[in-house]
């Protein structure tokens, strides 16, 4: 069994802090990555425009690292549609942890022009302000989309079929061009397809909420839960603790052939919707007992989604030393806490 080279990582950089961007930082990514970082004494520049993040997010994290470690902290808010914003950013970090964009699948299906606006015309101003600064590396979030309607499973790296949506084909580009990046101008840079990421701070609401956390806001609140098709679409879950792992690897590791590479993140299991569902239900209804009743409503399929997903992470176990510390059933029991606690708030505040 493969060894994380996690800790040893984070004891170095804990030793010797460096300068980090986050774009996105706002969001429910970005703001673990913001956490892990400033508990580890980093130097953080954050930019985001708060399109889907948010300030609460913010907050939350500043409560957990204390104000001390905040200070560390520097916002930025701006756009990475605007090249100077990038470049301001940009100066003097030594890793750069890219994570805005527009996500969803069905978002790219009604806004394709704004999606491609943040996801391409973004990335790309991040990328050529990250290389005139001098970054050391750039690690960018890639997609699981990017597999399309290629069959084989568990997914590999190296093959993948064609895009399904709009937003498939930005996180396809992103690829491209970090890859172009590399070749023309020697440009550091390492993409990591996320399969499904859940956690604390992934947003509940909107119309374009993630399964985890929208079940778990309606399990909570007595509200009806539906399920896109016949629950047996299945999907690798992946918990926010172990795609933290995987940025932080992904942006310090030494070897020059793990560099200028892509690399599926998830844990290596497939788990069915109505699995998933009996899941979540068994976290909530110990604390609203309403919850034991629930049936899931079965409704049509989504277009543009894939019907399953199982990454190989053989690739990152070897070339970033990447060992998930969490599997789909923890990162739940996890997760539970977390909305427990918060949605709860909320209602609080609500009545
Ligand atoms: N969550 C997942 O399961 C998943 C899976 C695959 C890929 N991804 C990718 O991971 C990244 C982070 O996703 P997330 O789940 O944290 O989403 P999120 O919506 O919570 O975070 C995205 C952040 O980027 C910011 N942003 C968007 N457009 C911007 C712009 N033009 N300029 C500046 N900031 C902008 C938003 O305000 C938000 O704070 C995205 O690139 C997403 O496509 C996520």
């Amino acid at each position: 069994m493969s060894r994380s080279h996690y800790p040893a990582r984070c004891a170095a950089l804990r030793a010797q802090p460096r300068r980090w961007l986050i774009t996105g930082v706002a969001g429910f990514i970005g703001s673990n990555l913001l956490e892990t970082l400033l508990q580890l004494d980093q130097e953080v520049v954050g930019l985001d425009n708060f399109a889907t993040g948010y300030r609460h997010n913010l907050e939350e994290v500043r409560h957990q690292v204390g104000a001390q470690r905040w200070q560390r902290f520097t916002l930025i808010e701006g756009d990475i549609c605007d090249l100077e914003s990038c470049r301001h950013a940009c100066h003097g970090v030594d890793y750069l942890l890219h994570q805005a964009a527009l996500g969803s699948v069905p978002r790219s299906l009604e806004e394709p022009i704004t999606t491609n606006q943040s996801n391409i015309d973004g990335f790309l101003n991040i990328l050529l302000a990250a290389r005139d600064a001098g970054v050391k590396r750039m690690v960018y979030a890639a997609s699981s989309s990017t597999y399309g309607d290629h069959p084989g499973l568990p997914k590999v790296e190296a093959q993948i079929g064609n895009p399904l949506s709009p937003y498939a084909v930005t996180k396809l580009v992103n690829e491209l061009y970090a890859e172009v990046f590399a070749r023309c101008y020697g440009f550091r840079t390492i993409g990591l397809r996320y399969f499904n990421i859940f956690g604390r701070r992934q947003d509940p609401n909107g119309a374009y909420a993630a399964v985890i956390p929208k079940w778990f806001a309606a399990l909570i609140s007595g509200e009806p839960v539906q399920i896109n098709g016949d629950g047996e679409t299945s999907r690798d879950f992946c918990y926010i603790d172990n795609c933290v792992q995987a940025n932080l690897l992904a942006a310090t590791v030494e070897e020059e052939a793990a560099s200028n590479q892509v690399y599926n993140v998830a844990v290596g299991e497939r788990t069915s919707l109505n699995q998933l569902f009996a899941l979540i239900r068994d976290q909530v209804a110990p604390h609203y007992p309403q919850a034991h009743h629930t049936q899931p409503h079965y409704r049509d399929f989504r277009p543009g989604d894939v019907r399953h997903s199982l990454a190989d992470i053989s690739k990152a176990r070897e070339l970033l030393g990447y060992a998930p510390g969490h599997s789909l059933q923890q990162g739940l029991a996890e997760a539970a806490q977390w909305y427990l606690a918060n949605l709860q708030h909320q209602r609080g505040e609500g009545g």
